[in-house]
């Protein structure tokens, strides 16, 4: 019997995609343990954006999450995604502290990491997995899939072979907006099946309402996972429905592992649990609906609902379409980056910045600069050069890893910590989000001193 199996998103892209990471833990607990009997190939529940989340919004210790979720889930693999040479953040860091943090994830209790370059430059993934490996974990080596002039099946398949050879378990093709139509599947797995020995994983969201028909095509190429999301967590901006591609497949004579019951009880789960976030405001309709204008301006789902909530707050929502249009013009004139974050966010808001100022790269942020100069690595085109001579001036561009150019920092921040980190986890969360594992310390301090009682064994009177 033909096999394929199913990465459960709920905890992590889908809730991402849909509510802005703002799932709280004690939320989702109750259903760990079933969501651990349902079959999965794994449950992506950690990385991406619910590091940042835990500790600006959520007042959580993100590694006490994911040591939570461990000891819930013991039978099931626990799947994290990671920015490589940028871990969970939007910077490059040093060497030292990927390797520390990567160490830290799998002793934490992450078994498979998803780890990925936004521009597919190798240089900035090679750390990461090759401490992945070293931890004992799977690395899972990621193609940011795109459409531009620059990107087709050859340059995907020598990146995969590149990826194989530095030691990779998998190979992952992450459609972060879900424009990879159902031929483009079935063309990309079945090329790469035919050229790498490694198991392929199908990444894509439902944004244009190509991503059932995308993934029932890449399972008829042979792929070997999918990521889908439990069926009231999943369209829209997020993954298509877990049950309706286990369905689809069991009839097309797959074996998908999956108990159709156990599934029906997560999903009861998570109903209320939309519904509360459909009443709060928090879940818009917007981005559950189906939005074919991604085919043409390839925006994927956290950015689209990001460029709605900044045009919202600014009260420029007159600008949308504007802003919708002025997108791929940016990304052209950066040399076709496939817009996964950080790039998606830095594309998004030079963007609205260009339309908001009525001039085009009049403002231009730090990052797009460090882009421009070459210090997030390698552009996959070619850049307009007379927006490089608008940004750089006579400065003279990067060519080097810039990892390569940074001092180690573990040591260093651990030091500035001193008693405040009681751990070296600690010292990651601060390096990754200085401003608010800081603040997040404080209000654990005082949330203890609140809560501490004297243990009275004996009394004295
Ligand atoms: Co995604």
């Amino acid at each position: 019997m033909k096999k394929i199996q199913f990465t459960e998103t709920v905890l992590r892209d889908a809730q991402q995609s849909l509510i802005a990471t703002r799932m709280p833990f004690e939320t989702f607990e109750p259903i760990l343990s079933t969501m651990d009997k349902a079959g999965y190939y794994s449950l992506e529940c950690w990385g991406g954006a619910t590091f940042d989340s835990c500790l600006r919004y959520l007042n959580e210790d993100p590694w006490e999450r994911l040591r939570k979720i461990r000891k819930a889930c013991p039978n099931t693999k626990l799947q994290m995604l990671l920015r490589g040479q940028n871990l969970l953040g939007y910077k490059h860091y040093p060497d030292d502290v990927v390797k520390k943090f990567v160490e830290k994830s799998v002793e934490n209790g992450i078994d498979i990491i998803r780890i990925f370059d936004a521009l597919n430059d190798i240089r900035n993934i090679e750390v990461a997995v090759k401490q992945t490996i070293k931890s004992g974990a799977h690395a899972s080596g990621t193609i940011c899939f795109t459409l531009s002039p620059v990107h087709n099946i050859e340059s995907y398949i020598k990146l995969a072979k590149d990826m194989e050879s530095m030691g990779v378990k998998s190979i992952c093709i992450k459609d972060m907006a879900g424009i990879m139509s159902p031929q483009e599947a079935y063309d990309l797995v079945k090329a790469l099946k035919e050229n790498v020995k490694l198991p392929i994983v199908l990444h894509t969201h439902c944004t244009t309402g190509l991503g059932l028909m995308t993934l029932q095509k890449a399972a008829e190429a042979g792929v070997d996972v999918i990521d889908t999301a439990i069926s009231c967590m999943s369209g829209g901006t997020s993954q298509p429905a877990t049950e309706t591609m286990n369905y689809v497949l069991s009839q097309y004579g797959f074996e998908t592992g999956l108990d159709t019951k156990v599934l029906k009880e997560i999903n009861d789960f998570f109903k209320p649990v939309r519904a509360d976030a459909l009443k709060s405001g928090l879940l818009n309709p917007v981005v559950m609906a189906t939005d074919t204008d991604a085919l043409t301006y390839q925006i994927p789902g956290g950015m689209l609902s990001n460029l709605v909530a900044q045009l919202t707050a600014q009260k420029k929502m007159d600008k949308f379409e504007e802003v919708l249009a002025e997108t791929p013009r940016v990304r052209a004139d950066l040399g076709y980056p496939p817009l996964v974050t950080p790039m998606s966010q830095m594309v998004g808001v030079q963007a609205t910045s260009n339309v908001l100022a009525g001039e085009r790269y009049k403002n231009v942020s730090k990052e797009i600069r460090a882009y421009v100069k070459g210090e997030y690595g390698t552009a996959p085109g070619k850049l307009n050069p007379d927006v490089v001579k608008k940004v750089l001036g006579d400065e003279k561009p990067f060519t080097g890893r810039f990892a390569d150019t940074l001092p180690d920092g573990f040591e260093e921040a651990k030091k500035y910590l001193g008693d405040r980190a009681e751990s070296d986890e600690d010292v990651l969360s601060y390096i990754a989000f200085p401003a608010q594992a800081e603040a997040f310390f404080e209000k654990r301090e005082e949330k203890r001193s609140r809560t501490f009682t004297y243990n009275i064994e004996k009394v004295d009177d």
